[in-house]
Parts: C-alpha cells; sequence; structure tokens
C-alpha cells in the first residue's frame, strides 16, 4: 500500500520506517524494509504496526544506504511476517503495491526452471521472473525491462539488487509512484506524503513508465524503453506530521475540523459578499447544454454524489446518473458524446474511480474531477479539477472531505442550475446564504456529542443496527451505517425509508437500534411514518431531526438527537455530524483502533 526508496549517501533504515510512518494513515497491515550490506540483501520484515518493524530494527539493525521499504495492505495471502514485502532472492528485492493479474502463469513458467515461490503472494513472482533474467547474464536494468513485459495487472514497484549500492529501479503501471531529488541522494515514494522531509522536487511517474535512480539523477523510460523527459514539480504536501493536536484520534480531530474546513471549501466556491456562487475553475463545457451528468466515486466518495443527484436534478433540472466505480467501469455505458463525467476522490488514486474516469475519457466526455489530493492521479487526468480544500485528511474513516465535497457539489449545483435557468438570482442568493450559515451549524450539531456518546454506549452492545433516511437523507443513512461498520465492526445497514415494509422490517425487535434521519423537511412527515412502523413493533428508535421535526413526534421517541433548524438545502451536511459521532464514540467505546480499522485502506489502489 506504501512504498518508499532511497538511494542515500547516510544509513537509511531509520529514514525508510519514518517515511513508512507518514504512509500509515493509509492503512496496511505488515511492513518491511531491505538494504544492502556489503553488497547482499538483508530485510527486516514484521506482521501488523510499524512499531513491530521498528522494535525489530532495534534488536538487528541494518546499516545499508540504500533501500526500500513497503507497507502492505493484503490481497494475496494473509498479512503474515512471510508474505510481508520486501520480496526477495539472493538477488534481488523488491516492494510492490497493486495486483499482478498473471502471477499463477508466470509462476507454472519459473517452475519448469526450478524456481519455487516461498510465499503466497503474486509479488515474488516479480522477484523470481527479474532472477531468472539476471541469472541468465541480464544486467539490472535489461532484467527489468524484460520482466515488465510480461507483467499483466495494476502495479507500482520498485527494485534493489545485489552488489549494486547506488541504483534502484522503480515502475508504475496504473498505481502512483514518484521520484524525488536531494542534493547528494535520490527518492522514490508511493505519494508525496512520504517524500516530503526529504525533497519536494518531484516527478511523478506516467503509466508504463519506469525509471533507473542513481545518487546522480535519474533516468526516465516509457512503456517502449524510449528514455523521456518527466516534469520535474514542486510538491505542497508538508514535511510536518500532521499532528492529532488534543485529540485522541485523527478522526475525531477531523470530525472537529468541519466548521473550519466547510468554510474553507466555501470561501473557493462562493463570493460571500455578492451571495453568489463563484466558480474559479474555466469549465471546457457549458452547464447550458448539458443533457446529463455522469459520477462515479467509490464508498463515502460515492455517498457524497449520491446526495448531489437530488441537489442537481431538484435546483438545476439535471438529470444525473450515479453508480459505484467499480461496477460502472465494467457496464459499458453508453454516454453521449459531449456529456459530462464528474469524479469524486478524496485521495485521487482509487483503481476504480481512475478507471471509470479513463473510460470516460475514451468515451469523448468532458472529464471533471472533485478531489483533496491536488496532485493525484485522478486530478492530473481530469479536464477540470475541483478541489475541496480540506487539508489532509488521516483517519481511514472519510469524515471532512464528505463535508468539503458536500459543500462543494452544493456550489456547483446552484452554478448549474443558474446556467441552465432553473434558479433565480433571488433563488441563488437565498441558496448561498444556507450554504454560508453551515459552519455555525455545524458547530452547534457538534454540541450534541455529551447526549451521543451516552447513545453510543448503548449502541456498542448492539449486533445490527438500521438507519433510515428518505431522499437525501437515503445517502447520509447508507454513509452512517458505513462509518458505524468500518470502525466498530457492528453489522449496520442503511435503508431509503419507504423500503423498509419491502424487508427490513422483518428484523425489528428490541434487539436492533433503529437510527432514523430526519430533519424536518418536505418529506420529514413520511420518514416518521416509518419510524412509527419500527415503533409499533418495539423497535428501539434513535431519531436525528431538528425541534420542529422532534414537536411533531411529541413523546414517542426517547433517544432525539437535536441538530439546528436549517433548510432542506444544507440538510444532509448537518446531519452528516451526528452519524459520524455515533459511529466515533460506538468505536471508541468498543477500544478498535479508530484510525486504522481492520482490513480497511484509506486509498484503495487496487481494484
Ligand atoms: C476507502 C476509504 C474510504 C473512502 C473510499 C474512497 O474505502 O477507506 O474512506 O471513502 O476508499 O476513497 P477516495 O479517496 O476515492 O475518496
Amino acid at each position: 500500500c506504501g512504498i518508499i526508496g532511497i538511494v542515500g549517501s547516510e544509513p537509511v533504515a531509520g529514514r525508510l520506517v519514518d517515511a513508512l510512518k507518514r504512509l500509515e494513515y493509509r492503512g496496511y497491515d505488515s511492513a518491511g524494509v531491505a538494504t544492502l550490506e556489503d553488497g547482499s540483501i538483508s530485510r527486516r520484515r514484521a506482521e501488523g504496526k510499524l512499531g513491530n518493524l521498528a522494535q525489530k530494527l532495534a534488536f538487528e539493525p541494518l546499516e545499508g544506504r540504500i533501500g526500500i521499504g513497503h507497507t502492505r495492505w493484503a490481497t494475496h495471502g494473509a498479512p503474515t511476517e512471510r508474505n510481508a514485502h520486501p520480496h526477495a532472492t539472493d538477488r534481488v528485492a523488491i516492494v510492490h503495491n497493486g495486483i499482478i493479474e498473471n502471477f499463477r502463469d508466470l509462476l507454472a513458467d519459473l517452475a519448469r526452471d526450478g524456481y519455487q515461490p516461498q510465499t503466497q503472494t503474486d509479488t515474488e513472482s516479480v522477484a523470481l521472473w527479474v532472477t531468472r533474467e539476471l541469472a541468465r547474464g541480464a544486467d539490472p536494468e535489461l532484467a527489468v525491462a524484460r520482466t515488465l513485459k510480461q507483467l499483466k495487472g495494476a502495479f507500482a514497484l520498485a527494485f534493489l539488487f545485489r552488489d549494486h549500492d547506488g541504483l534502484l529501479i522503480a515502475a508504475r503501471h496504473g498505481a502512483p509512484l514518484a521520484i524525488g531529488y536531494g542534493t547528494t541522494e535520490m527518492y522514490l515514494g508511493s505519494d508525496a506524503m512520504a517524500l516530503a522531509p526529504f525533497t519536494s522536487r518531484l516527478t511523478y511517474l506516467e503509466d508504463g513508465d519506469w525509471a533507473v535512480i542513481t545518487r546522480d539523477g535519474v533516468t526516465i523510460r516509457d512503456g517502449r524503453d524510449a528514455i523521456v523527459q518527466r516534469e520535474q514539480q514542486v510538491s505542497q504536501a508538508s514535511a510536518l506530521l500532521v499532528d492529532k493536536g488534543n485529540h485522541r484520534h485523527f478522526m475525531a480531530k477531523e470530525i472537529y475540523e468541519q466548521p473550519e474546513t466547510i468554510s474553507h471549501t466555501l470561501s473557493h466556491y462562493v463570493d460571500m459578499g455578492a451571495e453568489r456562487v463563484a466558480i474559479r475553475e474555466a469549465l471546457p463545457f457549458s452547464f447550458a447544454e448539458l443533457t446529463r451528468l455522469t459520477m462515479s466515486a467509490c464508498g463515502t466518495a460515492y455517498y457524497a454524489g449520491a446526495v448531489a443527484k437530488y441537489w442537481f436534478e431538484r435546483y438545476a433540472r439535471l438529470p444525473v446518473d450515479i453508480d459505484v466505480a467499480s461496477e460502472f467501469r465494467y457496464r459499458e455505458p453508453p454516454l453521449a458524446p459531449g456529456g459530462l463525467s464528474l469524479f469524486i476522490s478524496q485521495s485521487g488514486e482509487t483503481a476504480d474511480t481512475l478507471a471509470a474516469l479513463r473510460y470516460c475519457a475514451g468515451q469523448g466526455q468532458h472529464v471533471a474531477s472533485l478531489v483533496n489530493t491536488l496532485e493525484s492521479t485522478i486530478a492530473r487526468e481530469s479536464g477540470v479539477v475541483f478541489p475541496i480544500l480540506c487539508g489532509p485528511e488521516i483517519g481511514v474513516a472519510s469524515t471532512k472531505a464528505l463535508t468539503a465535497q458536500l459543500t462543494a457539489l452544493a456550489s456547483l449545483a446552484i452554478a448549474a442550475g443558474r446556467a441552465r435557468g432553473a434558479l433565480s438570482e433571488e433563488q441563488e442568493t437565498e441558496l448561498v446564504r444556507e450554504l454560508v450559515r453551515l459552519p455555525t451549524a455545524v458547530s452547534q450539531a457538534l454540541g450534541t456529542e455529551a447526549q451521543i456518546m451516552d447513545i453510543a454506549k448503548r449502541l456498542s452492545k448492539a449486533k445490527d443496527v438500521l438507519y433510515l433516511g428518505r431522499g437525501p437523507m437515503y445517502p447520509i443513512a447508507l454513509e452512517g451505517a458505513l462509518k458505524l461498520k468500518e470502525i466498530s465492526y457492528i453489522h449496520a445497514e442503511g435503508y431509503a425509508a419507504g423500503e423498509l415494509k419491502h424487508g427490513p422490517i422483518a428484523l425489528v425487535d428490541e434487539d436492533m437500534p433503529v437510527i432514523v434521519v430526519a430533519p424536518s423537511d418536505e418529506l420529514v412527515d413520511k420518514t416518521l411514518s416509518n419510524m412509527q412502523e419500527v415503533a409499533a413493533r418495539g423497535g428501539n428508535i434513535i431519531l436525528i431531526t431538528d425541534k420542529k421535526g422532534a414537536e411533531t413526534v411529541g413523546q414517542d421517541v426517547a433517544d432525539i438527537i437535536l441538530i439546528p433548524e436549517v433548510s432542506s438545502f444544507v440538510a444532509p451536511i448537518l446531519a452528516t455530524i451526528p452519524v459520524q459521532l455515533l459511529a466515533y464514540h460506538t468505536a471508541v467505546f468498543m477500544g478498535t483502533d479508530v484510525d486504522q480499522p481492520r482490513n480497511l485502506a484509506k486509498s484503495v489502489t487496487v481494484e
């Protein structure tokens, strides 16, 4: 999941581990480093957290001045020390992100020459293939060039060779990799965050590129092995390790930052003085002429798009298709020429979202993306990039990125509404005012924390939890269920309130909490009737609503989490806050690893 490499002038092992620490937020389940000691490859690897690896290195230090390191998120083979990277033979050590899809074929071919894998990973097939090329007399460059031509799948790779104290080779095919330039050293890393303490001068490899890195510099070749020049840029990633401040977890810090992060995003999209939206990006398409907007994303970012569908359709009268990227990419959806496709991704590196983007680009669509990481692959391949400006998000479970995505999407929906004549200037002003009031309302909603802690204590005893919502609250119900699953490991499901009687009502009994997300809007009465259907069956209801909604239900519900009364336009953004807090505090009660929940990765660069 994270790759780092240093062609150094001093011992590198400690710095490799520090750099991996900066990639920790991406989620991983084992880690390792390899260096050269007197020309031969030495490795240290450990299951679990980086602390285990650091401890190993303390007992058995590595002195090499060149090395590679890796944090692994298991795909093929359990997260054991044996399956941890670097994978090595006596001639080469490699680290790998992504999946080598044809590893079985490669291993079968290698077996004919007596090369046997020691692990269950797909990665080892690459190490063995390079080793066979070296054994047949190829030099490292030729061995890698030949091997790369055999590989199918999406990957980033880094290679370290026996007896080559000043050489690393890196290859990129579908998973990100950057080369970093120092004064007496050179670096490589899977993202700019890892490289930030060493250098801000970077070159991002393009797909198909591979690079030969020595202390003197780098030679980059493309997929046809021709030498190419790739632009050097100055990365904005901060060398400071983002810290938790006074909070116990990054997730808590990120939940509490939302009044500021929403303001920050708003200040990019809205002219507060004029009370108008102000889209600064040059648009290569016209909202007025669009017949359809196609959105794709994964995980929480998908729910941002799902809420925005309601906004674009209602306020801009623009039909929207939205799908999870992993489904969209293989569906071969027909797309009208000149249409707009929008991709939402915090990291900008999610493999499925990137593949969906490439499909749409190939279909002659205008490609726009909404990302947090402006240096990411998705951003670089988009015709227009809308930023969300919420700062680095470290907690694996996304929080502040979602509310920033929603804020930007709400602004874009207003811009589209105006361009399409669906909104008047007065209506625009009214909606912009609602957005501008949002950060204050979010601060007030954070005040529900004490009550939520109390509810979370009970929620932590539940085996299953149901979330209900209608209209734009439906994706928020889905997000609530996702957050709870992700970090507390309690089974939860989100349902459209109207679908309750078509199935999930059969599950309702006094042991199953049902969380109803229903601030007062045009649909609240309907959702509240669905809630009564739960109450009538002894269901244990937790209602998220505002004062008006609470007055409607009267004494019927014991647990009401009150959020400020806002317009139905911005209510989904506000209702996100209590569902985040509920998941967070439930997880804290259960004692789980909130910031790095088991089996999850921050950015999923494999299919
Ligand atoms: C992973 C993360 C989620 C995130 C999703 C999409 O599953 O754990 O928090 O929502 O990927 O990531 P992206 O970077 O594309 O928004």
